[in-house]
């Protein structure tokens, strides 16, 4: 049956006249729907399977359907099924191939206890937990990428910053195990994110659930959910899954930017201290010399667009009120954009810290430099001396006032213990070049947790171990999905070779 302007809607019964042009491009949705076409297939197969299995629907007619829902998945893995924009969104695109495949009888009876609002944002639950996990992924990569040259560069030494001004010496792995620190918390948001995402909305309908005696666990655990949205409401209507994922995403991009923004700033020739290899750097179209770290300067870019599409999506259901809004729609392109940056910076910044060249020599250099040990000469006062620290700051402050106006530094090692004796606390300089060498001064930081090479070494482990055993963790998420996958299509398989 078809409405009475013989429109192919689905919906047209109602309806005494076709949708006026402009409104159906601004009210279809298949552009962001082609993302989902695969879960849309699989969620239809699943609700189907428990239709038959509740006996809602009769066997022939799950065999129509599910014969045609295999054919709608061939076709799209074929790349041949093409979304038409006229059937507004790729549910009602997949059910009308089904009925013009099935006839309107078995086809007509899919939709049974199913309502696009329960339906979409199954989907949408899906294709995003497909996204997390890969991104999950990636970011162990490039978690495994730092780690490995944190070891490697456990004991080399580099300026530490405050204020972007050189502070005290730091080790490189500390550096590096700092961010890889940081990445290990992005997992744990996005593993929560995935958790809360991961819940089966399916069964929910409209959005008071159905008078028909169905098996939500059932379409749940073939659809590989780890459990359903247990209010049918709530189940259609929140979208807090997505806020958090994009919300852990955006935080993860901070933190990927700021280690950007160290690939830019530290392969200057005025820091020198790491170059990108060529790679992951583009030229300039006017002066033949430059080499530039562009990916890390895109990849905080990418962040902006990522911190945007959370904003948007925070925008968009702020004010909505119970049950399903059209204004829904427009939740999926921010995530398949957002998901899309990640995705791809994860990818680039992995290459970037796989190829870059540490340049350990200048780093050494710089460690030291403006004077970045004085804080450990003051410690000294303090621990071999008995004097307060802020009598210690006083004294070894006016000493670099003094170095600074002579154009000396703490590696002229006479002139300090010269200054120092001269103000009462007695030195040599043999002393003096022991307390601030820079391998010194690090190996002298003694906290948990410092940038001494043993509690380097220490944090990496700790991180590496971390790290596998949320390999493992992202490893049996997805491997839940094909199991969920591979139990459809053996049901499905069944019925069609009717066993
Ligand atoms: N394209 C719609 C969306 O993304 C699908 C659900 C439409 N539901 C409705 N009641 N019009 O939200």
């Amino acid at each position: 049956m078809k409405g009475k302007a013989g429109s192919e809607k689905l919906w047209g019964g109602r309806f005494s006249s076709d949708l006026d042009g402009a409104m159906l491009s601004f009210s279809e949705s298949t552009e962001a729907d082609s993302e989902m076409i695969a879960e849309d297939i699989w969620g239809s197969e699943a609700h189907a399977l428990m239709l038959h299995e509740c006996g809602i629907i009769a066997h022939e007619d799950l065999r129509e359907i599910l014969r045609w829902l295999e054919t709608a998945r061939e076709k799209f893995e074929a790349g041949e099924l093409e979304l038409r924009r006229e059937l507004e969104d790729v549910h009602m695109n997949v059910e009308s191939f089904l009925r013009e495949g099935a006839g309107p009888e078995a086809g007509g009876r899919l939709h049974t206890a199913r309502s696009r609002n329960d339906q979409v944002v199954t989907d949408f639950r899906m294709r995003l937990r497909r996204y997390l996990l890969d991104i999950r992924s990636g970011l162990a990569e490039l978690r495994g990428a730092l780690l490995e040259l944190a070891l490697k560069h456990a004991e080399d030494t580099m300026p530490g910053f405050t204020h972007t001004q050189h502070a005290q010496p730091i080790t490189v792995g500390f550096w590096l195990a700092a961010h890889a620190a940081g990445l290990a918390r992005d997992e744990q948001r996005l593993a929560g994110a995935y958790l809360r995402t991961n819940q089966c909305p399916l069964g929910a309908a409209a959005l008071a659930g159905t008078s028909f005696p169905t098996d939500r666990e059932l379409t749940a655990r073939l659809l590989g959910f780890d459990g359903i949205v247990f209010n049918a409401l709530d189940a259609v209507q929140s979208r807090d899954f997505a806020i958090e994922s994009l919300a852990a995403l955006s935080a993860l991009m901070t933190n990927l930017s700021r280690m950007a923004e160290e690939s830019v700033v530290f392969s200057s020739p005025a820091f020198g201290m790491l170059e990108v290899d060529d790679a992951f750097a583009t030229g300039s179209s006017i002066m033949p010399q430059k080499k530039n770290p562009c990916a890390g300067e895109l990849a905080r870019a990418r962040t902006a667009a990522v911190h945007g599409r959370l904003m948007e999506l925070l925008t968009l259901l702020k004010a909505l009120p119970s049950g399903y809004n059209r204004d829904y729609q427009n939740d999926k392109p921010p995530a398949w954009e957002a998901c899309g940056h990640v995705v791809a910076t994860l990818e680039v910044m992995t290459g970037m810290c796989r190829t870059m060249t540490l340049k350990t020599d200048r780093m050494a250099e710089l460690a030291g430099a403006e004077f970045a040990s004085a804080t450990e000469l003051a410690n000294y006062l303090v621990r071999e001396r008995n004097v307060p620290f802020r009598d210690c700051h006083e004294l070894v402050g006016s000493l670099v006032g003094a170095l600074v106006e002579e154009g000396a530094t703490l590696d002229d090692h006479e002139r300090v213990a010269q200054i120092m004796t001269e103000r009462g606390q007695e030195i040599s300089a043999d002393q003096v070049a022991e307390i601030v060498e820079p391998s010194a001064v690090v190996r002298a930081q003694k906290s948990l947790g410092s940038t001494n090479p043993e509690q380097v070494l220490a944090c990496v482990a700790q991180l590496r171990c971390d790290l596998s055993a949320e390999v493992e963790e992202i490893e049996a998420d997805a491997q839940h999905l094909q199991d969920a996958r591979d139990e459809t299509a053996r049901r499905v398989r069944e019925v069609l070779d009717g066993n």
